[in-house]
């Protein structure tokens, strides 16, 4: 076990484990746009900024990268991490100002307008690349990636064409704190527009609603041996 200080109180955390981790465990609000506990942590949003002594030495750090080491002491709302905070919401606000999200951040922050603006169209990404962590370590689809670097970096399917690797699950939609990856259902067929992507649909013999792509289905059946027989998916969860 390590024990660190939050916020003037002694907790104790697993080897292993990062602060954000620990503070949300106990309770302790930090905003995180980017962090999945079922993910590598990547400290793309940057948002979880907190205070971090070590040695003696303070400095500000993104709290779900950062480890629980023994005797560290961590602050997560003195002035200059709720100013970084801050800046860094301005900063992202002009990539995705519809995301509800990051208005109800910019609420609680009390940021009316943000400073900063793109000279690029939104395209409501943030770049937090926790779609990409979903694809490659959830699903292990592999089919989409950050291209670019700075602010051209993107995420898109490899280059730039139809996403052939996406089998349609829809986990990057569900996971995405923006909302910028709309995935349709219409009759047989599933689009997910961002990553170029039509795939037809099976449907529930008992319903008839169509519910899950073929290519799910595949995926599902190559990658685990434990995975149900093809016929376990002619019903759709609700009729099952
Ligand atoms: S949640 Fe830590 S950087 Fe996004």
């Amino acid at each position: 076990m390590v024990n660190l200080t939050i916020d003037g109180k002694k907790y104790q955390a697993e080897e292993g484990q990062n602060v954000l981790e620990v503070a949300l465990e106990n309770g302790i609000e930090i905003p995180h746009l980017c962090y999945h506990e079922n993910l590598s942590p990547y400290g793309g949003c940057r948002l979880c900024l907190v205070e971090v002594t070590r040695n003696g030495r303070a400095f500000l750090t993104t709290s779900c990268t950062y480890p629980c080491l023994d005797g560290i002491i961590v602050k997560t709302d003195t002035p200059e991490v709720l100013r970084a905070r801050r800046l860094v919401l301005e900063l992202l606000m002009p990539l995705a100002p519809e995301a509800p999200q990051l208005q109800a951040l910019a609420r609680q922050m009390e940021i009316e307008e943000p400073r900063f603006k793109t000279d690029e169209e939104a395209d409501d990404c943030i770049r937090c690349g926790l779609c990409v962590r979903a694809c490659t370590e959830l699903v292990g689809a592999q089919a989409i990636t950050f291209s670019g670097r700075g602010y051209r970096k993107t995420v898109e399917p490899p280059f730039g064409e139809e996403a052939l690797d996406c089998i349609g699950c829809g986990t990057c939609v569900f996971l995405c704190p923006t909302g910028c990856i709309q995935m349709v259902d219409k009759s047989a067929e599933r689009t997910i527009a961002r990553w170029q992507r039509t795939l037809p649909l099976k449907a529930c013999s008992s319903c008839g609603r169509y519910y899950i792509p073929f290519a799910q289905i595949e995926f599902a059946r190559q990658k685990s041996r434990e995975a149900p027989a093809e016929d376990w998916f002619d019903l759709c969860p609700d009729c099952r």
